[in-house]
């Protein structure tokens, strides 16, 4: 898979395809390898690319703590390193799109439109603060086994784990391959996110939330909210999928992605 330098760091990065640029933005602690069905997909009609972001995949790992402000300017560099002009649709999971909203706010001149999957917009509690802390000490101290055993019950809907066991267990197997510090310094970074919901009105980009029924982690009430806040949005619930609507059930999740981008062809 081709490395892209972006100055203090390697990006492995999957680019496949040809036409208006399509961004891929994996959530934690996962790497681009759940977009794998998207990449397949949009790759006969887009140029997709898909990165392993800092400290995840087989890209470069920096320790401490790396922001979602830092993950989008690796973004923004990585797209200039590709030669990317054209405005990209920007599609992220999660944290991935913890990263959406300050790619908005530092690099909305490279922005067409926003996919926005299983993600939430509020900053953490201090009680959630204080779990991704811990979460951050455990891994460096135990390795990521232990986050490989308890997710899944997290990210994946009832009829996903009891249908679907492979999904689980190539998840499980992504995540057992992270590097520990690189886990550590997105659950720090995660943390210290800013609250992004002050931000939604002024998001006036072709924008599409997609949310699966049973997300235990952004549920479809505080995704419907995002959407009304926000003055361009869409809104698509996936059933009987969970967090990680685009792996449970990509023909779904596709045909969203694809009608809105039929839709709001730029
Ligand atoms: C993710 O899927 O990226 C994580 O669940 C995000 C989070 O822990 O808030």
């Amino acid at each position: 898979m081709p490395t892209v330098s972006i100055g203090d760091v390697r990006l492995n990065v999957v680019e496949e395809g040809s036409g208006r640029p399509l961004l891929f933005v994996h959530g934690f602690p996962l790497d681009h390898t759940m977009w794998r069905a998207q990449i397949e997909h949009f790759a006969n009609t887009h140029r997709v690319i898909a990165p392993d972001l800092r400290g995840f995949g087989g890209s470069d790992v920096t320790e401490g703590t790396v922001g979602m402000e830092q993950f989008a300017d690796d973004l923004g560099a990585l797209l200039t390193e590709l030669e990317v002009t054209e405005p990209v649709s920007f599609c992220g999971l999660s944290m991935g799109g913890y990263i959406a909203w300050q790619f908005f706010e530092r690099h909305r001149d490279r922005l067409g439109s926003l996919i926005l999957c299983d993600t939430r917009a509020e900053a953490d509690t201090e009680e959630a603060q204080s779990t991704r802390h811990g979460l951050a000490a455990k891994v460096l101290k135990e390795g990521p086994d232990f986050i490989a055993r308890t997710m899944p019950a997290k990210l994946f809907s009832t009829r996903t784990r009891e249908e679907r066991p492979d999904i689980v267990d190539t998840v499980q197997a992504v995540i057992r391959s992270t590097s520990s510090a690189g886990i550590a310094a997105a659950a720090r970074g995660m943390a210290e996110r800013p609250d992004a919901t002050g931000l939604l009105p002024q998001i006036d980009l072709p924008a599409l939330l997609i949310v699966g029924e049973e997300d235990a982690i952004s549920t479809v009430d505080e995704m419907l909210e995002i959407a009304t806040r926000m003055p361009a949005a869409e809104f698509k619930v996936i059933e009987a999928a969970g967090h990680m609507a685009p792996l449970e059930d990509p023909a779904a999740v596709n045909s969203a992605i694809e009608t809105f981008l039929l839709d709001n062809a730029y």
